[in-house]
């Protein structure tokens, strides 16, 4: 598949990481141009001949070739910042198919979203309709609107990414969005098109979040018979992924739960993946700098930290880690946990793992496609990662290694 053994070695489709590795340096993202695209037909492939738009979030991993690669899909893209607007432009992307989510739109991201003709605003509370409303009027524009709504459901996952339930940040309560809706449509800056809702993110069971989409669309059926008419329901992201030994229920699952729930209603259905459509896609090549055996645990030390993957630090997540040789000779195996050069404790990729390593070799951190680099800081004055797109035999740089000069440039000192 995207990332297999070839001869002992271990390719981003036919490109050995090594050679890679040894091309661009390392730590490096590596993304499978056809692991994407794969994905993305997922879904479309289980929308076939409905009316609907998959409209890829931008966050999970916002490397301008990937967003590019999603605009030549025909994709729509879900962004949460005129930063990822910006990005998503940039790429070459439809600003018609962006829908713009985010409890926190300042003024200047509403105005360049209306400037630049986006295909809705998510709004999730009463004071950003006031805002938005305000905006429009200004620039004399009528913004598309949807609200995202908060359906109260237990997504059941990490409580960190879940966003669906009553106290959570997200969205208006189900409870206010008639009469929400019912406002916005006497504004004439305000234009009602659609309505949303995301329930939270890495989802292993569909049962949630279609209990999630019949909620919205029997509200949607209310909001209609008060005499609002919508063009779209949006049922959010979150299709979990298999970071380790979950089992995956495939997209066309999910997908048809929605369909259902839509039933023949003419609305055009959106959802909004991140991580089904990069997480699987991508890995995070790293080097051994030190082995560093214990008392109590031995350590492997590497060129990666918790800078350029946060997950294992922030949700204790589990990537699995794999030799880039399949096997290495003249290593003892030992049970390892791996960890970077950041300083902190919390700095651990990944816990007791057999792995035969010696300094210097090569290892591959899986499933690092979504919220990887999107997550990345510079913390340690360390320079991102560089990334590569894999293409077959070809690997194409898409983003070179940060330098440390860059990394201070923007700063000053004053002139004592
Ligand atoms: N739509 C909305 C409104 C969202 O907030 C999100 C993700 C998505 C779509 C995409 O969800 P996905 O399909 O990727 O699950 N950093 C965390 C995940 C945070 C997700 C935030 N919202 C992680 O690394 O697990």
């Amino acid at each position: 598949m995207d990332f297999s053994y070839r001869n002992g070695a271990l390719c981003a489709e036919q490109v050995p990481l090594e050679e890679i590795a040894r091309r661009f340096g390392t730590p490096c993202f590596v993304y499978s141009r056809a692991g994407i695209e794969r994905q993305y037909r997922a879904y479309t492939q289980a929308f076939e001949g409905r009316k609907a738009l998959v409209a890829y979030s931008v966050k999970a991993n916002s490397n301008l070739a990937v967003l590019a690669l999603m605009a030549r899909l025909g994709a729509g893209f879900d962004i949460v910042s005129g930063g990822e607007l910006a990005r998503v432009l940039a790429a070459g992307g439809d600003p018609r198919k962006v829908l713009f989510s985010g409890i926190g739109k300042s003024e200047i991201e509403i105005e360049q979203a209306l400037r630049a003709g986006i295909m809705c605003l998510n709004v999730e509370s009463e004071a950003e309709l006031e805002r938005v409303d305000g905006v429009a009027k200004r620039i004399g524009k009528r913004a598309p609107i949807a609200l995202r709504i908060n359906p109260d459901i237990d997504a059941k996952t990490h409580p960190y990414i879940s966003t669906g339930l009553r106290q959570s940040k997200f969205g208006v309560p189900i409870a206010d969005a008639e009469r929400l809706y019912l406002e916005a449509a006497r504004r004439p800056h305000l234009e009602p098109i659609g309505i949303g809702c995301h329930i939270g993110s890495l989802l292993a069971d569909p049962a949630p979040w279609i209990a999630a989409a019949e909620r919205v669309v029997e509200l949607a059926d209310r909001i209609e018979r008060g005499g609002v008419t919508l063009t779209h329901i949006d049922v959010g992201g979150g299709i979990g992924i298999r970071y380790r030994d979950e089992v995956e229920r495939p997209v066309g699952d999910f997908i048809a739960g929605a369909l259902r729930a839509l039933g023949a209603r003419r609305h055009t259905l959106i959802v909004d993946p991140g991580r089904s459509i990069v997480g699987n896609a991508g890995v995070l090549v790293t080097r051994v700098e030190y082995v560093k055996p214990g008392d109590t645990k031995n350590f492997l030390v590497v060129d990666v930290a918790m800078n350029d993957l946060l997950r294992p630090a922030l949700y204790g997540a589990w990537h699995e880690v794999r030799p880039i040789r399949e096997r290495q000779p003249g290593a003892p195996e030992m049970v390892y946990d791996i960890v970077g050069p950041v300083c902190e404790s919390a700095d651990v990729l990944a816990r007791d793992r057999a792995l035969a390593a010696r300094p210097g070799d090569l290892l591959a951190l899986m499933s690092a496609g979504a919220y990887g680099m999107s997550m990345s800081s510079n913390y340690n004055t360390r320079a991102r990662a560089a990334e590569v797109l894999a293409d077959g035999a070809k690997a194409h740089l898409v983003r070179r290694r940060e330098s440390i000069e860059e990394l201070y440039t923007g700063e000053i000192v004053p002139p004592w």
